[in-house]
């Protein structure tokens, strides 16, 4: 219930969509209520041979209350002034006229509330996917490597549709029909209390039926909207790496795990069916049952007791008949629900998320970087995986600072730590002498650049990926950091120039021109600290010296922090870290350390340097 009260409250402001709706509903309930209340007294008049008696007796407008006998008195009062004037058929046609304006009328309003409640629920599932996906970018880094990528756009993407057909689209049952099916009661009340108390009997048996097959319903939903993110994952990871599973000829072997996950799907989606189509004949057969019940206890009232006039049993059921409907509405609409709950929960869960990097209250902007970065005993693990162990060491401005070690030694870890991404566990991490937990991460972030092995690009212009999180940049900026990076040759060689769309994740571009792009998108934001995790690695000899020469301006008169499989790269760092197994276990400059028999000895000799 929570979970739904939390999913209408994303159809701010309510003011601007309850009340219409509210009145538009009334009205239609009313029209429609109209209908049935003019049978009765018509029924009497025409058909019955002491009508004309019984209608005899209003000669006068009653005075105004709200009860039946107000409605029926106006009614027949008008009705005796018709049937005086035009006779028994000219009346009958009269009433016929009031019952097609009213059907009118309460099908215009019931209309009317329909918009309003269009309108409520598009601004539902826009407030609610704008929302979820601000949440999912504030989340931290760590998070998307714990959380299945797939997983996370199905949220956002399934689940939210989810909520849209099944809670949204019944939106306006839940809110009409109990209101319908109160004034129906109050009707029926006025006609007899003791059959209205008869059926009132029969109903919770019903309820309680529904409501059983609806609890059921519910795991088997969100079992549905997982699988559906796993074939999400399945489907980025396959359609991204199609060339390497054709390469292998692994075709078969992705085409066997999609299907096993879509035929899962089938078997979770066929068992929520079946229950879920159960819902309508059950409350069929019990509406019957009830509809029997109430003809034998009310046809003993008027046939043997003679506690009850027959036109009144006919309108009480004829009312009835209409109860029905909207009950039945009702149960289905809170079968369906399930489904909308159950994703409504799944998204909530993301919205609830609370990103684990969080700045303390009122923290301090590091609005230049003055003198250095100090790693202070810090450790860290991934889970219960220790990556780094007790790591010390300063890097001064404008000085640069290379890790160098074995792959899986944890370098990229350390390098994870500098713009927090990652706390460590132990230890602390310091900006010009003060702990980096201090300051807005966002003012340490402005300070740094950094440039990876793989290079994150996206389906944008040339001139949107260079100029990437920058506002007011101008094409000049852009060209002169392009130039800087050597990429402004390759970008000119084509004619839309800095305009040239370059495919998703960078695919129209070169390994080597896409690292270009990306040094370019670092020299334009101008950091003060560098990070660089082999940034050439992944490139040809012929790319990775233009991109090398690029890297070599980008730190010019910077702060940085390099890793490097080549070490040819690093030997002018003014300290080379060696790291094994999570801890220094080397430290000094290239010359000092060349002269040592250890780690870095045997990684140049590889090298043959
Ligand atoms: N997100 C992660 N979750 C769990 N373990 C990780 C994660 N990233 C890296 N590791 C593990 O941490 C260790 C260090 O990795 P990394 O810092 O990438 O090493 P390097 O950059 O030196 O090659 C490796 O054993 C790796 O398997
Ligand atoms: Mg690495």
């Amino acid at each position: 219930m929570n979970t739904y009260l939390r999913i209408l409250s994303y159809a701010k402001p309510w003011g601007r969509f309850a009340p219409g709706y509210l009145i538009f509903s009334i009205l239609a309930v009313l029209f429609g209520l109209l209908n049935l209340a003019l049978l009765a007294p018509l029924l009497d008049v025409i058909f019955d041979q002491n009508g004309a008696e019984k209608l005899a007796k209003y000669t006068a407008l009653p005075e105004f209350s709200l009860s039946k006998d107000y409605v029926v008195g106006t009614f027949n009062y008008y009705l005796l002034q018709t049937v005086n004037e035009y006779g028994k058929f000219g009346s009958l046609i009269f009433v016929c006229i009031i019952i097609i304006i009213s059907f009118l009328f309460a099908n215009v309003f019931k209309y009317l509330s329909a918009i309003v409640m269009a309108k409520a629920k598009a601004e539902t599932i826009k407030n609610m996917r704008v929302d979820v996906y601000k949440s999912v970018s504030n989340l931290h880094v760590g998070y998307f490597t714990e959380q299945r990528k797939g997983d996370i756009i199905s949220r956002i993407t399934n689940d939210i549709q989810q909520i849209e057909n099944s809670i949204t689209h019944n939106l306006k049952i839940i809110f009409r029909e109990p209101f319908t099916v109160v004034v129906y009661f109050w009707l029926l009340i006025m006609t007899s209390p003791s059959l209205t108390l008869f059926t009132l009997i029969m109903l919770p048996i019903a309820g309680v039926m529904i409501s059983e097959i609806a609890k059921r319903l519910k795991k088997r939903a969100t079992q549905s909207q997982e699988s559906l993110g796993r074939q999400l994952n399945i489907l980025d990871e396959t359609i991204s790496g199609m060339r390497v599973i054709k390469a292998f000829n692994a075709v078969g072997y992705i085409n066997r795990i999609f299907s096993k996950e879509v035929k899962n799907y089938a078997d979770i989606d066929y068992g929520f069916s079946k229950r879920y189509e159960l819902s309508s004949p059950v409350s069929e057969i019990l509406g019957a049952v009830s509809i029997s019940g109430i003809l034998i206890y009310g046809g003993d009232l008027v046939l043997n007791k003679g506690t009850l006039d027959a036109s009144a049993f006919i309108m009480f059921m004829a009312v009835f008949t209409q109860i029905l409907q909207p009950t039945k509405a009702i149960a289905g609409a809170v079968t369906q629900f399930q489904k909308g709950i159950a994703s409504g929960e799944r998204v909530f869960e993301i919205i609830d998320t609370k990103p684990t990097i969080v700045n303390i209250p009122n923290p301090r902007k590091l609005e230049n970087f003055e003198k250095e970065i100090e790693f202070r005993n810090v450790s860290f693990s991934y889970g219960s995986k220790e990556v780094l162990d007790s790591v010390s060491f300063k890097v001064g401005k404008g000085k640069t600072i290379a890790l160098v070690g074995p792959s899986g030694g944890g370098k990229s870890t350390l390098a994870n730590l500098v713009p927090r991404f990652y706390d460590p566990d132990e230890g602390e991490i310091l900006i010009d002498g003060i702990p980096m937990k201090e300051y807005d991460f966002n003012s340490i972030r402005d300070q740094m650049g950094i440039v990876t092995q793989e290079s994150i690009l996206f389906n944008d212009t040339l001139h949107n990926n260079i100029a990437f999180g920058l506002e007011n940049i101008n094409e000049e900026e852009v060209i002169k950091a392009a130039k800087i990076a050597n990429a402004h040759e390759f970008i000119m060689q084509e004619s839309e120039g800095y305009q040239r769309l370059i495919g998703d994740r960078g695919s129209k571009l070169s390994g080597g021109q896409k690292q270009r792009v990306t040094i370019a998108r670092a020299l334009l934001k101008n950091p003060s600290i560098l990070i660089l995790d082999e940034a050439t690695s992944a490139l040809d000899s012929e790319s990775e010296m233009l991109v090398q020469d690029a890297i070599n301006h980008l730190m010019k008169s910077r702060t940085s922090l390099v890793i490097a499989h080549r070490l040819s790269t690093i030997q002018n760092a003014d300290e080379i870290l060696v790291i094994n197994e999570g801890k220094i276990v080397e430290r000094g400059t290239h010359s000092t350390l060349m002269q040592h028999d250890g780690i870095y000895q045997k990684l140049t000799a590889m090298q043959g340097l």
